[in-house]
């Protein structure tokens, strides 16, 4: 969808809070206090998505350039798994890391692989529910090595599979502010696997879990 109207939506919320605050229509002094606090929720939305919108457009550079070299596929998962250890241990979500011994190594820049996988592990982290599993996995054919993120979380609708890679995408049920993100994630994987001249697909059951599979070219 499009950046323009995503970034008007809190900009419109904060101009009418501000409207009502200096026109007297908020009198007492609670009330006062919690339109601040929405002011400031609406401000911090706002900033996290021009962050957000920054990021994108950094992805979405066509002269993007990658450092690419050769790293232990089983190393460079186990240390990005291990970093987010504090994110999933608190919701008590069990990460597995399952790469085969014949997959040693595989070419990538280092830091726009971990930000796909972080990207696909914060996603599963937060569409599954405490006391969930979540699995790393890798597989090698003639031409790819897969590298495979799936949850048994709260899966997405088919309607929404395969719009899902589209900025600021969400499905209706995260809608909600609570669950915080801004749909940008899996817009900067799509862009970050076409980059290393890969892709990433989706597969889900709504209820089940979801599964992401990440494509990248053998050389
Ligand atoms: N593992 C998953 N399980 C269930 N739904 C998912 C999963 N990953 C993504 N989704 C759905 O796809 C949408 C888009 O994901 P995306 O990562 O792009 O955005 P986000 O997580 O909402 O926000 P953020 O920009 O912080 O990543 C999510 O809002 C959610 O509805
Ligand atoms: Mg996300």
């Amino acid at each position: 969808s499009n950046v323009a109207h995503e970034l008007a939506t809190p900009l419109t919320n904060i101009s009418g809070y501000l409207e009502a605050m200096s026109d007297g229509t908020i009198k007492d002094e609670q009330l006062t206090k919690s339109t601040l606090k929405l002011l400031q929720d609406e401000t911090n939305r706002l900033t996290l998505m021009v962050n957000d919108v920054r990021s994108l457009s950094s992805v979405e550079n066509p002269n993007m350039q990658l450092t690419q070299k050769h790293y232990n596929l089983n190393d460079l998962i186990n240390e990005i798994v291990s970093k987010m250890r504090p994110k999933y241990d608190k919701k008590q979500i069990n990460v597995s890391v399952e790469i085969p011994d014949g997959i040693a190594e595989i070419l990538v820049d280092k830091d726009k692989f971990s930000q796909i996988i972080i990207n696909l592990l914060s996603n599963s982290v937060a569409y599954t529910p405490k006391d969930g599993f979540i699995r790393v996995s890798a597989s090698e054919d003639g031409e790819y090595i897969s590298v495979t993120v799936e949850d048994t979380g709260i899966g997405i609708p088919k309607k929404d599979l395969n719009r899902i890679f589209e900025r600021f995408y969400r499905t209706d049920k995260s809608r909600s502010r609570k669950t915080g993100g801004t749909g940008v994630g899996l817009a900067i994987v799509k862009g970050l696997m076409e980059a290393h001249g890969g892709d990433v697909f989706a597969e889900s059951e709504e209820g089940k879990g979801s599964k992401f599979i990440c494509k990248f070219p053998k050389i």
